[in-house]
């Protein structure tokens, strides 16, 4: 059973106590979910026109915003509009991170803030390939940027207007996902990273870490066994709702639902009120050996 701890704030900025602070981040170090049913990310009158499938490219899922170059990436918008969508995103990236600041100061001072996203698509029924399939269960791990042993901490609000909530479902914890995969995953290659990281196919050099992370991710939504017996749990995220989760470590699937922000946070373990959580101790305690 995956442990969710119902937070009933309104406010993007509320003033935490130091015993909810301590508990909240101890609840998303365990493999839990931080849910908030009564904060919203409230658009505009004049930007409720981007609630359409087409403010997304053909062929993309998101529109992503990067807060550290102030660049829109994956619109199909032009000139104002493309300007106005930036600034929702961007409004979105201040408010999560004052989010993530009031209540989880410890990781205030070495939290690096990535992409923002909108999430406009329907995710049920996405014609995608098997990798790209986020309704099946997988832990996040991403192809081109490899995080090194970077934590994944991510903010999600459902912006649904027609009363129509975000549902995923969790997976078993972090270890027992590891436990079923990490026997059959082979060493990875440092001169095979190296000529992916020249090649510019990765960002950044891909560690041993990233080659089980992404291995793992792979795998499990390729079992289709795994997928359709894995012991599971099911979450409802209605609109006005958002939602905390570490997840490179929490097993999710992303069944169905419309219009929705994300972002990403990245965080070294060693900033982590207990690092011996994260998914890079947990991996290099299994196999004896330091990954990243
Ligand atoms: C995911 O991270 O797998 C997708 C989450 C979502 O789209 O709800
Ligand atoms: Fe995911």
């Amino acid at each position: 059973m995956v442990r969710v701890q119902t937070i009933e704030e309104d406010s993007w900025q509320a003033p935490y106590s130091d015993r909810q602070q301590e508990e909240a981040t101890g609840v998303i170090e365990n493999g839990g979910l931080l849910f908030f049913p009564r904060l919203a990310f409230t658009l505009s009158e004049a930007e409720r026109r981007f609630l359409v499938p087409d403010a997304v490219g053909q062929k993309v899922k998101n529109v992503s915003f990067d807060i550290r170059n102030g660049t829109l990436r994956g619109s199909a918008l032009e000139g104002a509009d493309a300007a106005a969508l930036r600034d929702m995103l961007e409004r979105y990236a201040r408010q999560a991170l004052a989010l993530v600041r009031s209540l989880l100061p410890h990781y205030a001072p070495t939290l690096e803030q990535a992409r923002t996203s909108y999430r406009p698509v329907e995710a049920a029924g996405r014609t995608t390939s098997w990798r790209k399939d986020d309704t099946r269960l997988h832990v996040d791990a991403f192809p081109s940027s490899p995080n090194q042993g970077q934590r994944l901490l991510r903010v999600f609000s459902n912006i649904n207007p027609e009363g129509k909530d975000r549902v995923w479902n969790i997976g078993e914890p972090f270890e027992a996902v590891a436990q079923r995969y990490l026997p059959s995953i082979a060493a990875s290659s440092s001169g095979y990273a190296r000529l992916l990281r020249a090649l510019g196919i990765t960002k950044s050099l891909r560690t041993e870490y990233d080659h089980i992370m992404l291995q793992m991710h792979d795998r499990m939504k390729a079992d289709k066994d795994y997928q359709a017996t894995a012991a599971s749990m099911q979450l409802r995220m209605p609109p006005g709702s958002t939602w905390i989760v570490y997840t490179d470590s929490v097993s999710h699937a992303a069944l169905s639902g419309q219009f929705m922000m994300e972002q990403t946070f990245l965080l070294r373990p060693a900033a982590m009120l207990d690092p011996s959580r994260s998914p890079l101790r947990i991996l290099e305690r299994m196999v004896g050996r330091a990954l990243a």
